[in-house]
């Protein structure tokens, strides 16, 4: 049986730059081998400066590796016949910002090759997609941070690629935004495409990723499922009404005249994120109506600066 060719394969990449005129070297990213199966949501996390958009880079073909083999469907990622089916949303994306949202994902997608006659089409679908259509007239210029990740994902995904990488794709996004965000990920699963996010929110990493890598310093120091590295296999957790003191002493002795240990008694809390989540509407800034919700002022009630100040008293001389 013919196993399954990885959507990203890396392996003892190294990556060095040299950070001074005398050819001091910097080493990002040191020795790493990692696997990124298709289908899967993968998450690379780490510090600051720990190498990982340096890692992406490479796997992206931006940068060339100082050492190692890293492909993207099997084929080297330096090789340009590897791109043709990865979208990238960029850590920092700097767009042009004069263009409409529409006007910036059909740029993409002609770069992209997107054949002519579908082109109309297929910006539409993804700009709908990723919940900017009533914004997509609006100049890039005035876009929330929100709205930017959201027309960047867009471009990233015009050209309906089998891979996506996404660095930091909600850095500076409010919670509202980053659910929505997660929403888009799981979606992309459920398409079947293969989705590598960097990002620095543990909790959003959680909801979405199968797997994660975590780099230190350029190195590898953990990898696997989330099961496999934060599970708690020989615990569970059972979530009960509020029981009086004299009961959670008789369970505790039921529990230990069966062999077991009652180990911890705490008051169940809601995350903040789920709090403000209730409680925050949704789509009224940076939200699914892209950013022109219930704040839109109606033309008719704005002040109209050009009329005449017939009313208002001459000063007198
Ligand atoms: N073009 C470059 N020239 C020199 N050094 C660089 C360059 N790009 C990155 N580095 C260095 O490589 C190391 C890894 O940087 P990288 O941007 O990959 O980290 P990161 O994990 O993405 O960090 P962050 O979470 O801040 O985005 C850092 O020490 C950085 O200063
Ligand atoms: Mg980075």
């Amino acid at each position: 049986m013919n196993t399954p060719v990885p959507a990203i394969s890396i392996k003892g990449l190294t990556k060095d730059f040299a950070v001074t005129l005398r050819g001091v070297k910097l080493r990002a990213v040191d020795d790493l081998s990692l696997t990124v199966e298709e289908g899967h949501v993968f998450g690379l996390l780490g510090p600051n400066g720990s190498g990982k958009s340096t890692t992406i880079k490479v796997i992206l073909g931006l940068l060339g590796a100082t050492a190692g083999d890293v492909r993207v469907f099997g084929v080297p990622s330096h090789e340009v016949e590897s791109r043709r089916n990865v979208g990238y949303l960029p850590e920092a994306p700097y767009f042009y910002r004069y263009l409409s949202g529409y006007e910036l994902v059909r740029f993409y997608a002609r770069v992209c090759g997107v054949p002519r006659k579908q082109l109309q089409a297929r910006v539409k679908d993804v700009v709908d997609w990723v919940g900017l259509s009533k914004a997509a007239d609006r100049r890039v210029g005035t876009y929330s941070k929100g709205m930017l990740q959201r027309i960047g994902l867009a471009q990233a995904l015009v050209h309906d690629p089998k891979l996506i990488v996404l660095d930091e794709p909600t850095a500076g996004v409010d919670p509202v935004g980053t659910a929505e965000m997660c929403e888009l990920i799981l979606k992309l699963k459920q398409q079947g495409k293969t989705v590598l996010i960097t990002s620095h929110l543990l909790a959003q990493i959680e909801d979405v990723c199968d797997r994660v890598a975590i780099l230190d310093h350029g190195k590898l120091i953990v990898e696997g499922s989330l099961q496999e590295l934060v599970g708690q296999r020989d615990r569970q957790a059972l979530i009960v009404d509020s029981l009086p003191p004299a009961d959670i002493e008789a369970l505790r002795g039921w529990l230990v005249s069966r062999g077991h240990a009652l180990n911890a008694i705490e008051q169940p809390r809601a995350r903040l994120d789920q709090l403000f989540l209730s409680k925050v509407s949704r789509g009224g800034h940076a939200g699914a109506s892209g950013g022109v919700g219930s704040n839109v002022v109606p033309k008719s009630s704005a002040p109209n600066t050009s009329a005449p100040v017939a009313a208002s008293p001459k000063p007198k001389a």
